[in-house]
């Protein structure tokens, strides 16, 4: 696999990156693996992996299966060699030096979360933004590699790029084969993918990976995408979980959708999004604040719990 990964890195470091800044810096790579070495990987069928992690089934995140990769095949785990542990960090040199950055590849088990995903008929993913944090770093960007064989136009399952307040679809991106999507993560980057119409026997299947930095590196990341956007106002940084827009998965424009399941949770991580997206304080604090708030959550719970035992 080392002497494949060489020809893949080789083929990699060819590939020119046009950043586009609007909505938010995000760049797309087509042909991103040599061809022979993505027949091997798409030729994976998603029935055959036995890590399954997490399936959803609301009306914010449907149809979608995340799988980790423990006992895959070398050939399975290349997207992830080279987007999590290779030459992936490279990908951001315009606007990091890419020895400050950290994968979540870099973490055990990927920090908790799972790096391939597949989705079918129906499937979507509403607008949202990720995580903020994992440990003491912070998330700035992402990585998606569409590993599926075949997908046609009219399939949809595109991924979506939202304005900064996640109410209003911006840009479309086709899940083509082979097609890396590299993203700046920030507290208004929110993303999505549209519903996806193939026949029941497709998947969209793609990889996915985190980067992240200390926080003592983002006041030079948010320079330099400045730099590159000429006075475009500046990305923030904001404490949050993974946050999605409730009841309307594709912006205000278009049908909410009233499926209950999890509402509440989603409705809770939205409040408190906004909650620290509009106070003016440092990251750092945020994440102090919110730890004292949940251990007061889960005192009280504690408490009741004793009280009806
Ligand atoms: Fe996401």
């Amino acid at each position: 696999m080392d002497f494949e990964l060489e020809i893949a890195n080789l083929h990699i470091k060819k590939n020119e990156i046009n950043w586009i800044l609007k909505p938010y810096p995000h760049a797309i790579i087509d042909n991103f693996l040599p061809k022979s070495l993505f027949e091997q990987v798409s030729s994976t069928k998603p029935d055959v992996l036995d890590d399954l992690r997490r399936t959803n089934t609301t009306g914010l995140e449907f149809n979608k299966k995340e799988y980790g990769i423990k006992g895959k095949s070398q050939k399975f785990r290349i997207p992830i060699e080279i987007m999590g542990f290779g030459i992936g960090k490279n990908l951001f040199s315009k606007f990091m030096n890419p020895s400050k950055i950290i994968t979540l590849a870099s973490h055990d088990d990927f920090g908790g979360y799972y790096p391939y995903h597949s989705s079918s008929r129906n499937g979507l993913l509403g607008s949202h933004v990720d995580h903020c944090f994992l440990g003491d770093n912070i998330h700035f960007a992402n990585s998606i590699f569409y590993a599926h064989k075949e997908w046609k136009k009219e399939w949809q399952g595109e991924t979506i790029l939202f304005n900064h307040n996640g109410f209003k679809p911006l840009v479309y991106i086709e899940p083509k084969p082979n097609r890396m999507v590299l993203f700046i993560h920030s507290n208004t980057s929110f993303h999505g993918v549209n519903k996806i119409l193939c026949p029941e026997k497709i998947t969209r299947n793609t990889y996915y990976m985190d980067y992240y930095l200390h926080s003592n590196d983002i006041k030079h990341l948010v320079e330099n995408i400045q730099k590159a956007g000429k006075g475009k106002p500046k990305i923030k940084y904001s404490y949050h979980q993974t946050t999605f827009i409730p009841f309307f998965p594709f912006g205000f424009n278009s049908r909410p959708t009233f499926n209950t399941r999890r509402i509440v949770t989603y409705f809770r991580a939205y409040i408190i999004y906004l909650f620290f997206r509009i106070l003016p304080i440092d990251f750092k604090y945020s994440k102090k604040f919110n730890r004292l708030y949940n251990n007061l959550k889960n005192s009280i719970k504690r408490q009741i719990n004793k009280f009806f035992s």
